[in-house]
């Protein structure tokens, strides 16, 4: 693999799987495959379960990561090109990502949308400069559109509850519903779930959202699309929960009528379904005490695996 920055990086996803599972079943059995090598963690933006679960995957791949908060302590970065940089930006990407690049073996990368000019986010412009101007193959750690290492140990998860509770179906339902939210947050981990999911082409995918936040139809044309949740809730196996802001109308929240919290009685619709989330979730704002503390919920497990997606990624760039 010599970048990972999307489902289209990934030629045999059932194979990644099982060999992300692999390493979970046995952490340090590549211990010594990143020796000497360097993965360098650039984030302009914040997080934590991306930044240590890929910090733990190159540790136990003998790799040394360093981790560079640009957002938070370095130099305010400009991306435009041919800009008169006489305002707050003070170091462009064209002289820092090759910098970066000599640095490191692995250059990682996190950046959000702006989610003001939609051309733009979509575009890709952020990640897209850093992999032209690095020289070293690229990871994505989330970009303006897609959270591939999110993605893919979504399907890990899915995967690895199905083997340990089989549910007696040959195609499970998996639902991705939207929920509420108090900001404006981007589409990356619904494009990318709805992506992956659709490459994966192991599931019935089902996104329900109110009208106006219909995703981007370049990720979600695998899925059955509806703007009802309690009907989409109907016998589902998996429920993916998450908030995004509207792409038609870029960036905004459009006005919600009805309800769309989920809680325990919705929940009975569903066929036993597992909860999914990939965190940070804002408690009783898009998911109740109920159901995050309650027997359904994956979210720890899902975010525990974002390390055996990281180290499972990382070791095939190492070993292309
Ligand atoms: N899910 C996720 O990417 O979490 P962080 O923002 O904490 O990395």
């Amino acid at each position: 693999m010599k970048q990972f920055l999307s489902v289209h990086d990934a030629t045999d996803i059932p194979g990644l799987i099982r060999e992300a599972l692999e390493h979970k079943a046995n952490p340090w059995k590549h211990k010594n495959s990143g020796n000497g090598k360097r993965i360098g963690c650039l984030f302009l933006n914040p997080s934590m379960r991306t930044r240590l679960s890929t910090q733990v995957a190159a540790q136990q791949l003998g790799m040394e990561c360093i981790v560079f908060n640009v957002g938070a302590e370095g130099w305010s970065m400009e991306f435009e090109d041919g800009a008169i940089m006489n305002g707050t930006t003070v170091e462009h990407v064209k002289d820092a990502a090759p910098i970066l690049g000599n640095y490191v073996d692995i250059l990682a990368v996190r950046t959000f949308p702006g989610l003001k000019d939609r051309e733009a986010d979509y575009s890709e412009h952020i990640m897209h400069q850093f992999i032209q101007y690095a020289g070293v193959p690229v990871l994505s750690l989330e970009s303006a559109t897609r959270h591939p290492l999110q993605s893919l140990t979504d399907v890990i998860t899915i995967t690895e509850e199905l083997q340990q509770h089989p549910i007696g179906k040959k195609r499970p339902k998996v639902v991705l519903t939207w929920a509420p939210h108090v900001k404006a947050l981007p589409q990356c981990v619904a494009n990318s779930f709805a992506e992956w999911v659709g490459a994966w082409g192991e599931v019935d995918c089902v996104i329900a959202q109110p009208p106006g936040y219909e995703l981007d139809a370049s990720f979600t044309h695998q899925a059955t699309v509806v703007h009802h949740q309690e009907e989409a809730l109907r016998d589902a196996d998996f429920v993916y929960v998450k908030n995004w802001s509207s792409f038609q109308h870029y960036g905004t929240l459009p006005e919600v009528k009805e309800n769309w919290l989920l809680n325990n009685e919705k929940w009975s619709l569903t066929h036993n379904a597992k909860l999914m989330h990939c965190l940070p979730v804002r408690r009783n704002v898009e998911l109740p005490d109920e159901l995050l503390d309650g027997p359904h919920s994956l979210v720890t497990r899902q975010a525990s695996n974002r390390v055996w997606a990281a180290q499972v990624v990382i070791h095939k760039m190492l070993h292309p």
